[in-house]
Formats: structure tokens, C-alpha cells, sequence
């Protein structure tokens, strides 16, 4: 086991972050998880640093001391109104959650990152846009210019930068009452993604043989884009 992989995954405390530190403890990943609540998960290799990445204090009070060779932006959060009835505070929420932490984070942890580190942002199939969810699909589209943006910055330092956009993954996000104006799509495939799916993905793009993926958005959608 190489302990020396150290990853920090956001939302680590349920849904999609949850099975992705699940996941990289099982492959030998030492993991650092950065929510509000505490993670149900415990053993060797977990560590849990309380952090409201709302606000960019707390977030940075988290980070403080940290280093990282994969940074995993999966803490977010879903609201759901149309046009005429928007949740302009829920949105900024959202813009603080998925965007400016993930700049805070990467400004933080990228500078001291290895030959070989890595990052992975959760954005969305819906990014594109989507009736109803214009909030979240903004917040969610803006991944890609950082991400974009950063992987050209790091290309040359062998750290690789990439996006993992689901679409509706069984997580308690989906029973959240904020997206009641907008019900998640069953896949064509017939059933949800499974967060454990997402997670094999994350893995793989922070495994050695991913070197060469950068700037992409790998979109897991049961077939909803199609
Ligand atoms: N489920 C889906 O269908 C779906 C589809 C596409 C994309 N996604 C994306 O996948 C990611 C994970 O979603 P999920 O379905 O796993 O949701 P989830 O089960 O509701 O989990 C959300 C996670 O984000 C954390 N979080 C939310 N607000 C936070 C804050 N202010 N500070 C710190 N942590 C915060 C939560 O931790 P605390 O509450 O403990 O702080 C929790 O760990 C999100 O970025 C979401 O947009 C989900």
C-alpha cells in the first residue's frame, strides 16, 4: 500500500463524496474529508476536517497545514426554481460551494501538488442547461472554464485536471425538498447511477494510468445525453 497518495475530498459525508473516500481507502489512498458534518466513515487512512464551504474562512481554516497529491470537489448542493420565483440567496450558495471553493482549493493545494497529482471537480450532465435549474446548471458550466483553465496551467507539471459530470446518481441530493420544482429523470438505462460508479471513474482518473486525460468532462449519464 502507497501511503504517500493523499487525497482531499469534499462532501466526503454522504452521497457521491462519500463513496469516492470510501473508494480511494480501499485502493490505499490516505483520505482527508472536508464537510459540515462528520463522515460516518472510520479506519486507518481517514481523516475528517470539519469545513462550511460557504465561507471562505472556514474552508481556510481546513486547509491550513494541508498538502494533497488529488484534490476532489464533490461537496455541493441542488436548488430548483423557474424564472419568477429564483432562490437568489440559494444560488449565491451554490456559486460560493461548487465555484469559489473549488478556486480556493485548487489556489491552496495545487502550488505544492506532485509530479502526478491530480484533480477531479463534480460538475454536472445538466450543465449544459436545464429547465427549472438554471442556479445549479450556472454554478455547475463555470467548472469547466476552471477547469479548462487550470488543466493548461498544469499540463506542463504533470498534474492532470478533469471533470465528472453525473446525471441523477441515488444520493440523498435527490430527495433534497429544494429541487421539489424539478424531479430527477430516470436514465435510459432504466435505473439511477450508482455513486460507487461515480467513484470507480474518480478513482480511475487518479490513477497513473489517467496521465494523459486532462481537461475533459467524463459524463456518466446512463444515456440521459443521448
Ligand atoms: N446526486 C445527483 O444526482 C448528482 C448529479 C450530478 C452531479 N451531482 C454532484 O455531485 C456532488 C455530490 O452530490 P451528492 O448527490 O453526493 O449530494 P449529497 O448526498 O447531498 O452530499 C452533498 C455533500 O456536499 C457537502 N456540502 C454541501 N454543502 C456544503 C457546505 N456548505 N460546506 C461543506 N460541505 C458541504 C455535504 O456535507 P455536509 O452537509 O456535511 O456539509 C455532503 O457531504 C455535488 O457536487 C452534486 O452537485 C450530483
Amino acid at each position: 500500500m502507497d501511503m504517500t497518495r493523499h487525497a482531499v475530498v469534499t462532501g466526503a459525508s454522504s452521497g457521491i463524496g462519500e463513496a469516492i473516500a470510501r473508494r480511494l481507502l480501499a485502493d490505499g489512498w490516505q483520505v482527508t474529508g472536508l464537510s459540515r458534518s462528520a463522515p460516518a466513515i472510520s479506519g486507518a487512512g481517514f481523516a475528517h476536517r470539519p469545513a462550511d464551504l460557504a465561507d471562505p474562512a472556514s474552508l481556510e481554516a481546513a486547509l491550513q497545514g494541508l498538502t494533497a497529491t488529488a484534490l476532489v470537489h464533490a461537496a455541493g448542493l441542488m436548488g430548483a426554481q423557474p424564472l419568477g420565483s429564483l432562490d437568489h440567496a440559494r444560488g449565491a450558495t451554490m456559486w460560493q460551494v461548487h465555484v469559489q471553493a473549488a478556486a480556493l482549493l485548487a489556489d491552496r493545494l495545487a502550488p505544492a501538488m506532485p509530479e502526478g497529482g491530480r484533480i477531479v471537480l463534480l460538475g454536472s450532465r445538466t450543465a449544459n442547461g436545464a429547465a427549472g435549474r438554471s442556479h445549479y446548471a450556472a454554478s455547475k458550466s463555470a467548472l469547466t472554464g476552471l477547469s479548462r483553465s487550470w488543466a493548461a496551467e498544469l499540463a506542463p507539471r504533470g498534474i492532470t485536471v478533469n471533470l465528472v459530470s453525473p446525471a441523477a446518481t441515488d444520493t440523498p441530493m435527490l430527495r433534497d425538498p429544494a429541487r421539489a420544482h424539478s424531479v430527477p429523470k430516470l436514465p435510459p438505462i432504466g435505473r439511477l447511477i450508482r455513486p460507487e460508479e461515480v467513484a470507480a471513474t474518480v478513482a480511475f482518473l487518479l490513477a497513473p494510468d489517467a496521465a494523459a486525460i486532462t481537461g475533459q468532462n467524463i459524463v456518466i449519464c446512463g444515456g440521459s445525453s443521448l
